[in-house]
C-alpha cells in the first residue's frame, strides 16, 4: 500500500511530504517510521494503515536504529496490541515477537539465494541465526541437506527458533544451539561444508571460528556493511586476510548487495570458497 496516497486528503501537503511511502509488514504487524514532526498524527497514520490493510492488526512505530549485540530496536505499539505474530515467506512460517527478536522480511530474497546454493548431503552452520529463518529456508529448499546447525545468543530468539523448527516440521534436519558463537562454534569444527555469517558489522571477527568449522574445503557467506562507493573491497580483504592467517586458500565466488543499511551504506555479502 502507498501510505502517502492513503493519507492524501487527511494531512496538510507539507505533512504528507514527510510520510514514508512504504513500511515493513511482519505477519499481521506493520512497522512504520514516523518522523517526529508527525508525532501528533501517529494515531491517524496507524488508523489509516489498519483501515486499508484489513489483515494488519498491530501497528508499531520504529523508535530508532537497531542497536546492541542482539540487534533489537525500540518499537512502540500505536494501534492494536499483540507484538507476537506468524510471518509467512515462500511456504515457510516464522513465529516471533517483533520486540524481542531480530527479523527482516526484506531479506527474503537473500535467504533464497543462499538456500539455492546448498547441495544435497551438505552440513551447514548458520551463525547468529536469530529465529532461524536461514536454517528453515535452507532445509525447505534443499530437503536432502544433511544437517543445518544454528547458533544464537538471544534467548527469546532461540525459543522462537525452536518453535519455527517445530511448526515447519524440520526437527530431523535443524539443530539449534543457544549461546555465543565464540563459545559454541568449537563443537562444529571440521564438520561443515558451508557457514553463513549474517551479522553485518561484526561477522568478520568470527572468521577464525568459521574457517575451523569447515571440512577441508567449504564455503563461507560473510555479511558486512560498506559505503556505497566501495561496497566489496573491505569484506574481500577481511576474508582473504583471515584465510591467510589460518593457512588456507580462498577464492571469492560471489558478491551481492543485499539492502540499504543506512543512508549511503549497504549490507553486502561476499561468498568465499575456502580450501587447503
Ligand atoms: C542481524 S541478526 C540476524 C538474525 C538472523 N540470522 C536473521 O537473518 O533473521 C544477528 C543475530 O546475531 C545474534 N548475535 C549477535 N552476537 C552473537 C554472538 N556472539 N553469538 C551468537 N549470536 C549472536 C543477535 O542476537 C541477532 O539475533
Amino acid at each position: 500500500m502507498n501510505l502517502k496516497k492513503a493519507l492524501k486528503n487527511k494531512l496538510e501537503p507539507e505533512e504528507l511530504e514527510l510520510v514514508p511511502r512504504a513500511f515493513d509488514i511482519i505477519g499481521d504487524i506493520a512497522l512504520v517510521e514516523i518522523p517526529e514532526e508527525l508525532d501528533k498524527r501517529e494515531k491517524l497514520i496507524a488508523g489509516t494503515i489498519l483501515k486499508v490493510h484489513r489483515n494488519i492488526h498491530t501497528v508499531c512505530r520504529k523508535m530508532g536504529m537497531r542497536s546492541g549485540e542482539l540487534r533489537l530496536r525500540e518499537l512502540r505499539v500505536i494501534a492494536g496490541k499483540a507484538t507476537e505474530t506468524v510471518h509467512r515467506e515462500h511456504g515457510a512460517m516464522f513465529m516471533l515477537d517483533v520486540k524481542k527478536a531480530y527479523f527482516s522480511p526484506r531479506e527474503a530474497t537473500e535467504r533464497q539465494r543462499i538456500a539455492e546454493q546448498v547441495g544435497p548431503g551438505e552440513t551447514v552452520l548458520v551463525m547468529f541465526s536469530g529465529i532461524a529463518p536461514f536454517a528453515v529456508v535452507i532445509a525447505k529448499k534443499q530437503p536432502n541437506v544433511a544437517k543445518v546447525y544454528c547458533i544464537e545468543l538471544n534467548k527469546d530468539a532461540c525459543r522462537y527458533a525452536g518453535d519455527n523448527i517445530r511448526i515447519n516440521k524440520l526437527g530431523h534436519k535443524i539443530v539449534s544451539v543457544c549461546g555465543d558463537v565464540k563459545d559454541e562454534a568449537e563443537q562444529f569444527y571440521g564438520k561443515c561444508d558451508r557457514v553463513v555469517m549474517p551479522l553485518p558489522k561484526e561477522a568478520h571477527k568470527f572468521l577464525p571460528e568459521a574457517i575451523k568449522c569447515l571440512k577441508g574445503t567449504g564455503t563461507i557467506h560473510l555479511y558486512h556493511v560498506a559505503p556505497e562507493e566501495d561496497m566489496f573491497t573491505d569484506a574481500v580483504k577481511l576474508g582473504k586476510e583471515y584465510c591467510r592467517k589460518a593457512g588456507k586458500k580462498c577464492k571469492v565466488t560471489g558478491k551481492r548487495k543485499v539492502l540499504l543499511y543506512s543512508p549511503r551504506n549497504w549490507k553486502v555479502c561476499v561468498d568465499f570458497k575456502v580450501s587447503g
